[in-house]
């Protein structure tokens, strides 16, 4: 695969199958995400961010985040911190652990995480920038890649040389979110300033902010000359987006969205692969996020929506699902009992209470 530039994204041993890379999304790029997006076609995507401080890796939540034997493809770990001692040892652990490649979070306006300095507050303090960049790139033999902003705010948009330091310090590549810190997700992404950094660095540069199509895609390499692109939020409940700008940037033409049949099939792949992850009940609540974004893609986002976020089984969950795709594939009218929105069968759930399966009453007791 050759690029718009001309050269294979690599970084450092790793030479990277495509353009298009996935965003970290806590709470929605998790394992079994990250393995669908790559499947569609998506050349590394790293975990969700981790907090540098390792005495909390044992919650369920970080434990889930660093299970790195499950990733298709690269491992790469994201570690978020203030404290170039802490992110050394992050990184460290994070190693050992497997990690392919250390991503260094410096692209998160969350208030409980700019708080604590960490993210994209960093960017006020380029002394400390450059501190805990030393110190991770010390820390470990793996490649260590730097996701950030254009800058701190418009006054402070400092992102080139963020990048320049960077490079000078041994960081590998650079995800550019072309928004400042103050930015949050208002307005639009701005990609003069990704240009302006790709123009002063060698290291290869991966191009975000509201991509959301292939030719948005094309368009954005295009203009900043980034060697790749990070999509996030365009690929919840369509990931098959991820596809469609990559074939585009390979090839110059892709193919339409799938069919109803091959989402059904995707979506019930994907539930499955988040129920083994999770196990019964966090993959029921973890699943429902992603359900909402599907079903709105199909044009369902309220009605039979707020059926299937009541499920409170895996069982019940999938067979809601199985019955949805059923009746839009049988090109079913809606059934008019207003307990039963368009794609339930109000006949399906009578049955299902008589029969005492999952989704009458004793069901979510169970689990509430
Ligand atoms: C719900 C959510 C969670 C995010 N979590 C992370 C994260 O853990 N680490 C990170 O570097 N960026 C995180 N981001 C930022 C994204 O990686 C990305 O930079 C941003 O969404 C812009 O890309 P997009 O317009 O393609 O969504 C998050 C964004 C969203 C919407």
């Amino acid at each position: 695969m050759s690029n718009h530039t001309g050269q294979d994204i690599q970084i450092g041993p790793y030479r990277l199958d495509g353009q298009v890379l996935l965003a970290p999304m806590a709470g929605i790029s998790d394992v079994p995400f990250r393995n669908l997006c790559h499947d569609f076609g998506v050349s590394l995507s790293v975990t969700e961010m981790t907090t540098s401080d390792t005495a909390l890796w044992t919650s369920a939540k970080s434990r889930h985040r660093l299970q790195l034997n499950e990733i298709k493809g690269i491992r790469a770990v994201q570690i978020a911190g203030s404290e170039p001692l802490q992110m050394a040892d992050a990184a460290r652990a994070a190693t050992e652990l497997g990690a392919q490649i250390i991503d260094i979070n410096m692209g998160c306006p969350a208030k409980k995480v700019c708080r604590k300095l960490s993210g994209s507050a960093l960017l006020r303090d380029e002394e400390l920038v450059k501190k805990i960049l030393v110190a991770v790139v010390a820390a470990t033999d793996v490649p260590v890649t730097l996701k950030t902003r254009t800058g701190w705010d418009k006054n402070l948009k400092n992102g080139v040389r963020i990048a320049q330091l960077a490079e000078s310090v041994g960081i590998q590549a650079l995800a550019i979110h072309g928004r400042t810190r103050a930015c949050a997700f208002r307005g639009k992404a701005e990609y003069d300033t990704i240009r302006a950094i790709k123009n002063a660095v060698k290291i290869p540069i991966i191009a975000n902010g509201d991509i959301d199509s292939p030719e948005s895609a094309s368009e954005v390499i295009r203009y900043t000359g980034a060697d790749g692109i990070m999509v996030g939020r365009a690929a919840r409940g369509k990931p098959w987006l991820l596809q469609q700008i990559s074939d585009q940037l390979k090839k110059n033409f892709y193919a339409p969205p799938p069919s109803i049949e091959t989402r059904r099939d995707i979506i019930i792949g994907h539930l499955d692969a988040m129920y083994r992850f999770y196990g019964e009940y966090t993959g029921v609540r973890v699943a429902r996020k992603h359900l909402g974004w599907y079903l709105q893609e199909l044009g369902e986002a309220n009605q039979f929506r707020k059926i299937v976020v009541r499920a409170e089984s895996s069982c019940l969950q999938m067979q809601l699902i199985k019955e949805f795709f059923r009746h839009r594939l049988q090109g079913e009218e809606a059934v008019t009992a207003h307990s039963s929105p368009p794609g339930v069968s109000h006949q399906w759930r009578k049955q299902k209470e008589q029969e005492n399966l999952p989704g009458n009453q004793t069901d979510r007791a169970k689990f509430n």
